[in-house]
C-alpha cells in the first residue's frame, strides 16, 4: 500500500516509486497542513517542515491566529478568515456570509480509485493505485469537503480531486472550487507553461518564477489554443534529464486557472482548477459538487522524467477503449484535398488511390450534410446531402469498404449555423443573452449543450447518420470559443453554472456516443488543437494537434504537445504543399517523417501527387507499421529542439524492452559545418549492443548514449532522416 496513516505523528504518507507526499494534522483543532512533496524519503515525522512554531499554532498563541492561517502550508485553503493567499474554496451562505476554513474529520484509505461521476479522470484498480479520502469540515458551516489523493504504484503521479457536500442544512453557493493546491518553499524555480494561438498551439515557455501571481488560464469555454491546463515548476538548473520538476495538469476541457503565487518569505502556492471567474454553483442542502481532477507529477529526473510519467499515466490509466493499445489506422482525410468541393465520385477517386497505396481509412471531413458548401451554413442539420452523395452515406461507405478502405466521418455537434433548419426551428437552442445579438464566429453560434433536449436533438440526428453506414471513426470538431454564455433554460441565479454545465454536456454526449458505438475510434478536434487536454483524451485516444499542417511549424507544435501528451495522442498528417497555412514547400519525405511519431495519415489530394510522391507512400506506411509501435508505446526523448537552436530537430523513442530505438531527425536550416552534429542518445540499455541504420556500426548502448550518434550531413533545407538502432548480439 503506497498510502499510510501514522496515528502517533498524525501524518499521512503517500509514496510513489520516487516521490513522497506528506500531510499532517496540525494542532488540537486539526488543521490540514502540507508537510512535504518531493524525492522519496523513508521518514514520516517531518512535521517540522511546516514550521509550526514559527507560525505560532493557535493553541499556544491564539492572539496570532491570523499569522498562523496566513503562513501554514495548507492542503486545501478556504477563505475569509485569515489565509490571505490564493484560496481554493469560497462558500457563500444565504445570509451572504463568505468564509470557510477546513479541519480534519476522518479518512479512509482503500485500493483503487473511485470514478468521478460525469467527469473524465484517470482510472486504476487496487493493484495499480491506492486512494486516500480525507474528509474535512468547516465546523461553523457544518460543510463537508472530501479531498481525494490517489497514488500510483509504478508511476510518480498523485491524482487529486475534491468533492464538496452540502451538509449545512441550507442552500449555499460555491463561488470557487479549485481542485489542487501545493504550498512549498521556492527552490529557485522556473515556470514551465504552454502557450500559443490558432495554428501554433503549445509553444513551450520557460521563465524564472517571480514575485506575485503568474500562471495560465482560459475563459474561452474550452481549454484553448492559447493556454494549456498545464504548468510545472522546474528547478532553474533542471535539464531534460536532471533536476526536480513539479507539474500539474487538469483533466478538464473548459475554463481553467493554473496559478503560482510567490508571496512573502518566498513561499509558493501552486493551485489549479475550474476558473472562478463566471463560476458560481448553487448547492441545495444534501447536494454535492464534484470538482475535476488534477494530476500531480513529481520528477527528480528532469523534464524527461515528468514527460514519461504523464505519457505512461495517460496511455495506461486515462485513454480507454478498443484502440487504447492498438495501432490506429493510417488514413486520408479529404479536408485539405477538397474542402467543401467534393462528391461521391471525387471521394471514390481519392479512395481508389488510397487503397492502392495501402492506406487503411478515408475520413470524410466537413461539408457532407445539409446545404453546407462553405462554412456559412447547415451546422445542426445532420442529414446527408444527397446532391453531393447520391445514395447517401451507405453507397459511399459500401463502395469504399469494397475497395478495402474503412470509413470515418466529421461532425461538429456543439454548433449551429444561423442559416440552418435547426436554428430556424429552435433559435432558443443557441447560447444567447436576451436583448443582445449573439456574437458569430465562423458564421456559427454555440448550442446550449447544457440542455438535455438540445443534446438529444443533435445526438439523435447524428446517431441516425452513423447507423446508416459502416462508420468506424468519428472526428468531433468544435470551431469557436464560447460567448454570450446565458441559457434560456436556467434560472438567473444559476447562470454561473453554465460554463461547467456545458462541459458536462459535452462529456455526456461523448460518453453516449462511445456507449452506443463501442468499436468507434473517436478523434477530438477544436479548430485544430484548441481542445488538446487530458479531459478529451478520456474519450478519444488521439486529438487533432493543429490546423497547421506545415511540417516545419509542426516540429514546434508537436514538441510542445509531447512535453505532456503521448506521441500517439497527436493527430499528424502528411499534408498538401505548398502548405495551406504558411505557403512553405517541404519534401514529401520530410512531411512523412514529421507525421510518423503521431497518429499518422494524409491530408491532401492523392489523385494529384507526382508519381515520385505516390511511390513514397507504401514506404511511409511500412515505417508506420514497423516503427509506429515504438512511438506509440515506448519512451520519448527530446534530443534536439528546433524551437531552441533554430536549425535542427531530433527526437527519439525507445521501446520499453530497450531493443529498438528510432531517431526522427529534421535538418530545418542547412548551413555549412566543418563537422557533423553529434547527439547523445538516451534510454538505451548500456549493456546491449545496437546496430545503427545510418552507419551500419554496432556499439554498446553506453557507447551510443555517452559518445553519441553523428547526424547525417544533409545538403539542403527541410531534409530529414529516420535513424534506427536495433539490438544485436555482441560481435
Ligand atoms: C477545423 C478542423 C479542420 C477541419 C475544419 C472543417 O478547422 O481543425 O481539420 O475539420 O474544421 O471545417
Amino acid at each position: 500500500m503506497p498510502v499510510s496513516y501514522y496515528e502517533k505523528e498524525r501524518v499521512f504518507k503517500l509514496d510513489t516509486p520516487h516521490s513522497t507526499y506528506l500531510i499532517g494534522i496540525v494542532d488540537v483543532e486539526g488543521f490540514l497542513g502540507h508537510i512535504y512533496y518531493g524525492r522519496r524519503i523513508p521518514d514520516r515525522d517531518m512535521g517540522y517542515l511546516m514550521r509550526p512554531r514559527e507560525h505560532r499554532v493557535p493553541s499556544e498563541k491564539n492572539r496570532e491566529r491570523l499569522s498562523f492561517y496566513d503562513g501554514l502550508p495548507t492542503e486545501y485553503p478556504g477563505h475569509g478568515i485569515g489565509d490571505l493567499r490564493e484560496s481554493c474554496l469560497c462558500v457563500e451562505t444565504p445570509e451572504g456570509y463568505r468564509a470557510c476554513g477546513l479541519t480534519y474529520r476522518d479518512h479512509k484509505i482503500y485500493g483503487g480509485k473511485p470514478k468521478l461521476e460525469g467527469l473524465p479522470a484517470t482510472y486504476g484498480e487496487a493493484d495499480d493505485c491506492t486512494t486516500l479520502e480525507l474528509a474535512a469540515e468547516d465546523k461553523v458551516l457544518g460543510l463537508t469537503v472530501r479531498l481525494y489523493y490517489t497514488a500510483f504504484e509504478t508511476l510518480d503521479a498523485i491524482c487529486r480531486s475534491v468533492r464538496v457536500e452540502n451538509t449545512t442544512g441550507k442552500p449555499i453557493k460555491l463561488t470557487r472550487v479549485l481542485s489542487a493546491c501545493l504550498d512549498m518553499d521556492n527552490q529557485n524555480f522556473d515556470l514551465l507553461t504552454l502557450h500559443g494561438n490558432w495554428a501554433l498551439e503549445r509553444m513551450i515557455s520557460r521563465k524564472k518564477l517571480g514575485w506575485g501571481k503568474q500562471g495560465v488560464s482560459s475563459l474561452r469555454g474550452i481549454s484553448s489554443h492559447q493556454e494549456q491546463p498545464f504548468m510545472a515548476l522546474a528547478e532553474h538548473s533542471a535539464t531534460q534529464s536532471q533536476g526536480q520538476v513539479y507539474a500539474m495538469n487538469f483533466v478538464y476541457s473548459g475554463n481553467f486557472l493554473g496559478q503560482v503565487e510567490m508571496n512573502q518569505q518566498e513561499s509558493l502556492r501552486m493551485v489549479m482548477g475550474i476558473h472562478p471567474t463566471d463560476f458560481c454553483w448553487n448547492l441545495a442542502a444534501g447536494e454535492a459538487f464534484q470538482a475535476p481532477e488534477v494530476v500531480l507529477v513529481y520528477s527528480s529526473a528532469g523534464i524527461d522524467g515528468m514527460t514519461h510519467t504523464f505519457h505512461d499515466l495517460y496511455r495506461n490509466h486515462l485513454i480507454r477503449g478498443p484502440y487504447q493499445n492498438r495501432a490506429r489506422p493510417s488514413l486520408v482525410n479529404n479536408w485539405e484535398a477538397t474542402y467543401f468541393q467534393f462528391d461521391t465520385q471525387k471521394l471514390l477517386d481519392i479512395g481508389r488511390e488510397a487503397a492502392a497505396a495501402g492506406i487503411e481509412m478515408l475520413v470524410l471531413d466537413d461539408g457532407w450534410f445539409g446545404k453546407r458548401n462553405s462554412d456559412n451554413s447547415s451546422l445542426g442539420d445532420w442529414v446527408v446531402n444527397e446532391e453531393k452523395l447520391p445514395g447517401g452515406l451507405k453507397y459511399l461507405v459500401d463502395t469504399l469498404n469494397s475497395m478495402g478502405l474503412r470509413f470515418g466521418l466529421w461532425i461538429e455537434p456543439e454548433m449551429v449555423s444561423p442559416d440552418s433548419d435547426l436554428y430556424r426551428a429552435h433559435p432558443d437552442y443557441a447560447l444567447q443573452i436576451p436583448g443582445r445579438e449573439p456574437t458569430q464566429s465562423r458564421e456559427q453560434l454555440v448550442l446550449d449543450i447544457s440542455r438535455k433536449e438540445v443534446r438529444d436533438c443533435v445526438y439523435d440526428q447524428i446517431h441516425k447518420v452513423l447507423s446508416s453506414a459502416n462508420v468506424e471513426y468519428v472526428k468531433w470538431d468544435m470551431n469557436r470559443a464560447l460567448t454570450d454564455v446565458y441559457s434560456l433554460a436556467l434560472a438567473p441565479e444559476a447562470q454561473g453554472e453554465l460554463y461547467h454545465r456545458f462541459v458536462l454536456g459535452v462529456y455526456e454526449l461523448q460518453e453516449r456516443l462511445l456507449r452506443d458505438f463501442p468499436n468507434l475510434l473517436l478523434e477530438n478536434c477544436s479548430s485544430g488543437g484548441g481542445r488538446f487536454d487530458p479531459g478529451m483524451l478520456y474519450y478519444s485516444p488521439h486529438i487533432w494537434a493543429s490546423d497547421n499542417t506545415d511540417a516545419i511549424d509542426r516540429l514546434k507544435i508537436q514538441e510542445g504537445t509531447a512535453l505532456v501528451y503521448p506521441l500517439s495522442s497527436m493527430g499528424a498528417h502528411v499534408a498538401a504543399c505548398p502548405s495551406h497555412t504558411n505557403g512553405r514547400v517541404t519534401p514529401f519525405e520530410t512531411r512523412g517523417h514529421v507525421a510518423l511519431p503521431g497518429c499518422f495519415g494524409y491530408e491532401l489530394d492523392l489523385t494529384r501527387l507526382t508519381p515520385e510522391e505516390k511511390a513514397m507512400i507504401p514506404g511511409q506506411l511500412e515505417d508506420y507499421r514497423k516503427y509506429g509501435p515504438v512511438f506509440r508505446t515506448g519512451d520519448y526523448y527530446r534530443l534536439a529542439s528546433y524551437s531552441e537552436n533554430h536549425e535542427y530537430d531530433a527526437l527519439m523513442a525507445v521501446s520499453k524492452d530497450k531493443r529498438l530505438a528510432v531517431i526522427d531527425y529534421v535538418q530545418v536550416m542547412s548551413r555549412y559545418r566543418g563537422k557533423s552534429i553529434r547527439v547523445r542518445l538516451n534510454g538505451l540499455d548500456e549493456n546491449l549492443y545496437y546496430r545503427c541504420s545510418e552507419t551500419g556500426e554496432v556499439h554498446s548502448g553506453a557507447g551510443w548514449m555517452f559518445g553519441g550518434v553523428p547526424l547525417p550531413k544533409l545538403n539542403g533545407d527541410f531534409l530529414s532522416r529516420l535513424i534506427v538502432l536495433e539490438a544485436v548480439e555482441a560481435e
